[in-house]
């Protein structure tokens, strides 16, 4: 029996399958720490912009990579994230952040420093962690005790985000369409840390799913686990 040890659940997947909003739900209920891995690379890519770093160019990127100090706070109750002890929880949400984060995420010197970062956030979780991102399951946690890599068509997607926005213009909404398939594009293509499912990893495909559907499916796995830990 192996119940006491702390857990770590992981949610992979594409921007806009509800990853953020129904990880944090689940650290919620089952009292677990809860960490938003895009928030980071977010704070890292607000910082390079704020200091005048040129995103595009990469040596220059890894060369301030270890400059930005990225702190997240892991409650799930109140998840917090601030850069150089500034709270960037609304900057980093900016379509400049958005637009520029594919880059910055993409240079291996940022992605080896927030993995660090990532590693430690769950050893200081007192009773496990939900952890979700883009490379948790095959990079970070490699021997999570739950892998789930969440999907929806691209279309569902841009209609989720755009009502977050609280868009209903058909315009901006194949605007944010186009700009998800680009960073989906970019974030799989890649050659550090691919965006992608891990071998022994749980699909579960959103797109006709409520969040509270997802919440309640995913948290019915995690208790499988643990009963068979
Ligand atoms: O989930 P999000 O949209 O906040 O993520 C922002 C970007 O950060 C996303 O385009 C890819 C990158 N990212 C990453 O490379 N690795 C992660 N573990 C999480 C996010």
């Amino acid at each position: 029996d192996n119940s006491s040890a702390p857990v770590v659940v992981v949610l992979d997947g594409p921007a806009g399958t509800g990853k953020s909003t129904v990880s944090r739900e689940i650290a919620a209920r089952l009292g677990l720490s809860f960490l938003d891995t895009g928030a980071m690379y977010r704070a890292v890519t607000y910082w390079m912009l704020a200091n005048e770093v040129d995103v595009d160019d990469v040596d220059a990127v890894a060369l301030a990579s270890d400059k930005p100090a990225v702190v997240s706070g892991t409650d799930a109750d109140g998840p917090t994230i601030t850069v150089d002890g500034v709270d960037v929880s609304g900057p980093i949400r900016e379509q400049a952040v958005t637009a520029a984060v594919s880059a910055v995420s993409a240079v291996p010197e940022v992605r080896t420093r927030m993995v660090e970062l990532q590693r430690a956030s769950a050893l200081a979780a007192p009773r496990g962690i939900v952890a979700e991102g883009r490379d948790m399951g095959t990079v970070v946690f490699p021997r999570a005790d739950l892998k789930v890599f969440l999907t929806a068509s691209a279309e569902t997607r841009a209609a989720r985000r755009a009502a977050q926005l609280g868009i209903t213009d058909a315009g901006e909404i194949t605007a944010i369409l186009v700009d998800i398939n680009r960073r989906d594009a970019a974030d799989s293509g890649r050659a550090t840390a691919p965006l992608r499912k891990a071998d022994d990893a749980v699909e579960v495909d959103t797109s006709e799913m409520s969040p509270e559907q997802v919440v309640t499916h995913i948290i019915g796995l995690v208790r499988d686990r643990a009963a068979a830990r």
